[in-house]
C-alpha cells in the first residue's frame, strides 16, 4: 500500500502523519526524517527499533532464522558456492559468469602482496601484541601505501580499493600470525586459491615444502562465506558511520575491525572457545548455565543469542555440520565438541533460554572447527574480521554510491547540568 502512514500526535501540539516505507521484504519501517522540523526526536539507543539505512546487499529474517545475500540463501551459497564468488555478489549484486568469476579472482590474486615497508610495522609491536591490534593498526596504515584509489566519489577508485583489501587482509592476518610465533613472513603464491593461499602463508616455513589438506581448504572457504555480511551490525554501521564522514577505505575498515574485537561482537568466537575450555567437561555444564542464567552474575554463554535472531542462526547450523565434517574427516576427537553439543542441548531445553529466545549463534561453532584446523584461539577474531571485510566495504560502497549520501550525526537526549556560570577555584 503506497500511502500506509503513521500518525504523531505531540501533547499540546497538532497531530502530524509520517509516511511508512517498505522495502522488498521484512518490516516496514516509519520514516522519521521529517521530525526534527516538528522539534521531536527519537530516541533509541542501541538502534533496537532502528533502520540506519536503505541496503539491498543482506537480509535477515531473525523469527525465521532466515539469511539472503543478495537474495540467494546462505546454506546454498556455503554449500555451492565459493568465498571469492560470494564476495563478487556482495559487490557487484549479481553472481558471475564463469568469465567474470575468472577475471575477478584473477585480480584478487595479483592484489594479494603486501609493499614490502609493511612488514615493518609488525616489528614495532611486542611479540605478545594481541593479533587483532596489528590488523588495525596495519590495515588503518594501508592508506599511506595507496594513493591511486583514494577518491571515494569515484566508483571505480571504491571498487580498487574493495579489491585490494579482499585480495591483502588474508596476506595481513597471517603476518600478524606469523610475527605473533617468530616465524618468518610467508609471500602469497598465485598458483592457490583464495583460502588455500591463506593456509599456506600461515603454516607453511621456508625449510619444507607445505601441501595444503583440501578438507580443511573447503572448511576455511565455508567459514569464510559464513562470516562474510551480515546487514547492519555494530561493526558494519561502524563503518558506515566512518565512511559517512569521507574517510578513506582502509580507514573505516580499521574502525570496522576495532568494533568486532569486541566479545559482544566477533570477539564472541574467541570467548566462546575459551569458555568451552573452562568448563571443559559436560558434569560442570551445569554450573555454568546457572551463572548465566544469574541476573547477578555478568556472565553470559558465549556463542549464545543474538539481538536479530530469534531463532536458530542459519549460520550456526551450516557450521555445526561443518564442525562434525572436519572432525571427522581429521580423525580428530575434541572432548570440547561433545561439551558444545550437550551446553546446546541443554540451553535449548532450559526455559530460560527459550523464553528469551537464545540460540547458538554464528561463533559457537566456528570457535571448536578452528582450533581442530589448527588455528590458535587468538586469531579466531581476526579471521571473522578477514571474512566481514568484504561486507564492511559493499556497505561503504553502497552507501557512497547514494545520492544526497550525509554524514551521519545522531542526536542525544541531554540529562547533564543545566547552564551555570564558571566559579573561581578560590570560591569553590
Ligand atoms: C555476532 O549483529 C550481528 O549481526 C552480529 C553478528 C554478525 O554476523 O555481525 O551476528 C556476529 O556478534 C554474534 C553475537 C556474538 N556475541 C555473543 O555470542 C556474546 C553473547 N551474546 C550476548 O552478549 C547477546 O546475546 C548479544 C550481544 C549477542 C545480543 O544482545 P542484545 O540483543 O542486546 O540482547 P540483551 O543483551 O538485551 O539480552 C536480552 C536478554 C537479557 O536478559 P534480560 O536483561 O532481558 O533479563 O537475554 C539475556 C540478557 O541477559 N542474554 C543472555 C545471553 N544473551 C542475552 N543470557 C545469557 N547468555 C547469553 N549469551
Amino acid at each position: 500500500m503506497a500511502d500506509k502512514k503513521a500518525t504523531v500526535q505531540v501533547t499540546g501540539q497538532e497531530p502530524f502523519d509520517l509516511p511508512i516505507m517498505s522495502g522488498t521484504a521484512g518490516n516496514d519501517v516509519i520514516d522519521v526524517r521529517t521530525l526534527g522540523a516538528q522539534g521531536v526526536f527519537t530516541y533509541d539507543p542501541g538502534f533496537l527499533a532502528t533502520a540506519s539505512c536503505q541496503s539491498e546487499i543482506t537480509f535477515i529474517d531473525g523469527g525465521k532464522g532466515v539469511l539472503l545475500h543478495r537474495g540467494y540463501p546462505i546454506e546454498q551459497l556455503a554449500n555451492d558456492s565459493s568465498y571469492l564468488e560470494l564476495c563478487y555478489l556482495l559487490l557487484h549484486g549479481e553472481l558471475p559468469s564463469s568469465e567474470k568469476l575468472e577475471e575477478f579472482e584473477e585480480t584478487i590474486t595479483h592484489h594479494t602482496m603486501v609493499h614490502e615497508k609493511i612488514a615493518n610495522f609488525f616489528h614495532g609491536f611486542v611479540v605478545d601484541a594481541h593479533p587483532m591490534a596489528m590488523l588495525c593498526g596495519v590495515v588503518g596504515a594501508l592508506s599511506s601505501f595507496y594513493h591511486d584509489d583514494l577518491s571515494i566519489t569515484d566508483p571505480a577508485q571504491r571498487k580498487r580499493s574493495a579489491y585490494r583489501l579482499v585480495a591483502k587482509l588474508p596476506t595481513i592476518a597471517a603476518m600478524a600470525y606469523k610475527y605473533s610465533i617468530g616465524q618468518p613472513f610467508v609471500y602469497p603464491k598465485n598458483k592457490l586459491s583464495y583460502s588455500e593461499n591463506f593456509l599456506h602463508m600461515m603454516f607453511s616455513v621456508p625449510a619444507e615444502d607445505y601441501e595444503v589438506n583440501p578438507i580443511i581448504a573447503k572448511a576455511m572457504d565455508k567459514i569464510f562465506m559464513l562470516h562474510a555480511d551480515h546487514e547492519q551490525n555494530a561493526s558494519t554501521s561502524t563503518v558506515r558511520l566512518a565512511g559517512s564522514s569521507g574517510a578513506n577505505p582502509y580507514a573505516c575498515i580499521a574502525a570496522g575491525i576495532a568494533s568486532l574485537w569486541g566479545p559482544a561482537h566477533g570477539g564472541a568466537n574467541e570467548a566462546c572457545l575459551t569458555m568451552l575450555q573452562q568448563i571443559g567437561s559436560v558434569d560442570r555444564i551445569p554450573e555454568f548455565v546457572a551463572k548465566a542464567k544469574d541476573k547477578a552474575d555478568p556472565f553470559r554463554l558465549m556463542g549464545f543469542g543474538h539481538r536479530v535472531y530469534k531463532n536458530f542462526d542459519p549460520r550456526a547450523k551450516v557450521m555445526r555440520e561443518t564442525c562434525h565434517e572436519v572432525l571427522t574427516a581429521l580423525k580428530i576427537n575434541d572432548p570440547l565438541l561433545d561439551v558444545a553439543m550437550e551446553l546446546e542441548r541443554i540451553a535449548l531445553e532450559d526455559p530460560y533460554f527459550v523464553e528469551k529466545k537464545l540460540y547458538p549463534n554464528v561463533d559457537f561453532y566456528s570457535g571448536i572447527i578452528l582450533k581442530a584446523i589448527g588455528i590458535p584461539t587468538s586469531m579466531f577474531t581476526v579471521i571473522f574480521a578477514m571474512s566481514r571485510t568484504v561486507g564492511w566495504i559493499s556497505h561503504w560502497d553502497e552507501m557512497l554510491s547514494e545520492k544526497g549520501q550525509k554524514i551521519g550525526r545522531p542526536r542525544q537526549l541531554y540529562t547533564g547540568a543545566p547552564k551555570r556560570d564558571y566559579v573561581t577555584v578560590d570560591k569553590r
